[in-house]
């Protein structure tokens, strides 16, 4: 049986297009000393994956010929470690079928849940939104909370906690069908369509106290209108800059740095979640506890098959999606271990 994988073929020269990918086939690898084999059951589609082809950012840029990285939620059907055949695991399986890791880059899942879940809510998109949301923007029960990408994979689990903690939520999302859907079904106070020619007056409208913690997805010009929403002593959480990704030429600015953060004394601070995994366990227990009583609500759009992967993305980028985006690669495991540790 072949492995298929998705290369990284061509860098895009403006929006993403399929031709950026090749699809080509290779053996399945054998596991070594220290290794796993992992059969690809789910892939996180992500929008940073856009922004690696472009530049070097937090990892190194693309280079054209490899396989295309990304993370997924795999089954070990081969070990020459410790971590034993049968496992499901996390780690960076890249776009293809069968994956050859050292087990070290690997972390074997708990199962209790709906599996998809250990790549959305459970997994990095909601620890992300955990961690960027209480422990850099730090809000407190009463203050006005706006998320852009808030009906997306992070923001929406980011503006659930931001409710749960007792916040007045409000959030930017790109149509009137998503920002109905934060207010009647995931309970935001308030949401607005940031591709709506009266953004700037819906937004003054939404957050009539002004805004206290900003939790940014997208950057951009939404970021230079919500910077003059900010209320003195507010807090900007900088996960991510989605609107500047699917491009070779990203808008300079925002305005207002540093002038705003001054006056209005404003902390704007970034983060990267793969800095915080001593706070992984606490993010993930506390999450997993909301979604078991039912008080957040998890929302994915999944996309059936590998070869859809690059539309997956590219829609991704022009926001198709609700919730987390993830392609199915391969079926679950016939039987699910309910706990699979690794061997002493
Ligand atoms: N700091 C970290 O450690 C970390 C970790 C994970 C992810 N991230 C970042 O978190 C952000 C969200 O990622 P995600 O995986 O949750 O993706 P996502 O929000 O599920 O998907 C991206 C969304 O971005 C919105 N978007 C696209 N173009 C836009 C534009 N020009 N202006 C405004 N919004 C636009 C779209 O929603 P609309 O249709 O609603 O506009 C789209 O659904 C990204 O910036 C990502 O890089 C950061």
């Amino acid at each position: 049986m072949p492995n298929g994988r998705l290369i990284f073929a061509r860098r895009p020269a403006g929006s993403l297009t399929v031709d950026t990918f090749r699809f080509e086939e290779s053996e399945i690898p054998e596991a070594g000393p220290g290794q796993v084999v992992c059969r690809t059951v789910l892939l996180s589609i992500d929008p940073a994956a856009r922004a690696w082809m472009q530049a070097r950012t937090y990892r190194e840029r693309l280079v054209e010929g490899e396989l295309m990285p990304g993370h997924g939620l795999a089954e070990v059907i081969a070990s020459g470690s410790n971590v034993p055949a049968g496992a499901i695991v996390t780690g960076p399986v890249g776009w293809q079928e069968y994956a050859l890791l050292d087990a070290t880059a690997v972390r074997t899942v708990e199962v209790r849940s709906v599996l998809s879940h250990y790549l959305g809510v459970l997994g990095i998109t909601g620890i992300t939104a955990h961690i960027g949301l209480l422990a850099v923007g730090q809000p407190r029960p009463g203050e006005t909370v706006l998320i852009s990408g808030a009906a997306g994979a992070t923001g929406n689990v980011a503006g659930q906690l931001a409710r749960i903690h007792g916040c007045r939520v409000v959030g930017i999302a790109g149509s009137s069908a998503k920002t109905t859907f934060l207010v009647k079904e995931l309970g935001f106070d308030a949401a607005v369509d940031h591709r709506s020619r009266s953004f700037a007056d819906d937004l003054k409208s939404a957050c009539p106290d002004g805004v206290d913690v900003y939790f940014d997805n997208v950057g951009g010009p939404i970021l230079e209108r919500v910077l003059r929403a900010m209320n003195a002593h507010g807090r900007i959480v900088c996960c991510g800059g989605v609107s500047q990704y699917d491009t070779q030429d990203p808008a300079p600015g925002p305005r207002g740095v540093p002038g705003l953060l001054t006056t209005k004394r404003l902390r704007m601070e970034g983060f990267i979640v793969h800095d915080h995994v001593d706070d992984w366990p606490a993010a993930h227990s506390e999450l997993e506890s909301h979604v078991a009583a039912g008080r957040l609500r998890v929302i994915e759009s999944v996309i059936e098959g590998l070869d859809r992967a690059p539309q997956a993305l590219i829609s991704q980028l022009k926001g198709s999606n609700l919730g987390k985006c993830l392609v199915r690669v391969g079926k679950d495991p016939e039987a699910l271990p309910r706990v699979i540790r690794p061997a002493e």
